[in-house]
């Protein structure tokens, strides 16, 4: 279950005391018990990360270390959108990149950074298995193949044009 982000602001420690003594405190726990925080709160909250460290006596900047090499691990709150770039080899000779940049122009956030507004969250993937529709990316589980700039421009302004609060008059 992942708690809500009216929730998000003022965590409750209690849920990160139980998850971290649930693996005994173990250091070579440090892994599985992130992945338990990011699991409730769809992301590794700063003030977590300290948390961890308290009880494991271990530095923060060692956890932080640790949330930053592995892509797996966000910290910043998913957006309402996830949208997965491919960098498997098919997808980077045709272009990951250049979607990877146009992504960031339309969106604001670059690879493994959620948007300002909230909406898209950005990750770097390895081959999403459409090899043959290089370069590639998927938005919310759906597949979007053979891209370019404007391609992707107008798919993340179309989902942008979707979220707008409708006008008013
Ligand atoms: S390399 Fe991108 S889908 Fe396979």
């Amino acid at each position: 279950m992942v708690i809500e982000a009216t929730a998000r602001e003022e965590l409750d420690f209690v849920v990160i005391d139980r998850v971290v003594h649930k693996h005994n405190v173990e250091p070579g726990a440090v892994i599985p018990i992130l992945q338990e925080i990011q699991d409730t709160y769809s992301y590794v909250p700063p003030v977590a990360i300290q948390r961890v460290a308290e009880h494991m006596n271990i530095p923060a900047s060692e956890i932080y270390g640790i949330v930053t090499f592995y892509a797996q691990f966000r910290l910043q709150p998913l957006g309402k959108n996830l949208v997965k770039v491919c960098h498997g080899t098919a997808c980077h000779l045709c272009g990951a990149e250049m979607v990877a940049e146009t992504l960031a122009q339309v969106t604001g956030a670059r690879e493994g950074e959620t948007s300002p507004d909230g909406l898209f969250t950005v990750e770097r993937v390895a081959c999403l298995g459409c090899c043959s529709l290089a370069p590639c990316i998927m938005v919310n589980g759906e597949t979007h193949g053979r891209l370019t700039p404007e391609a992707v421009g107008k798919i993340m302004t179309e989902i942008q044009k979707a979220e707008a609060p409708a006008s008013v008059g």
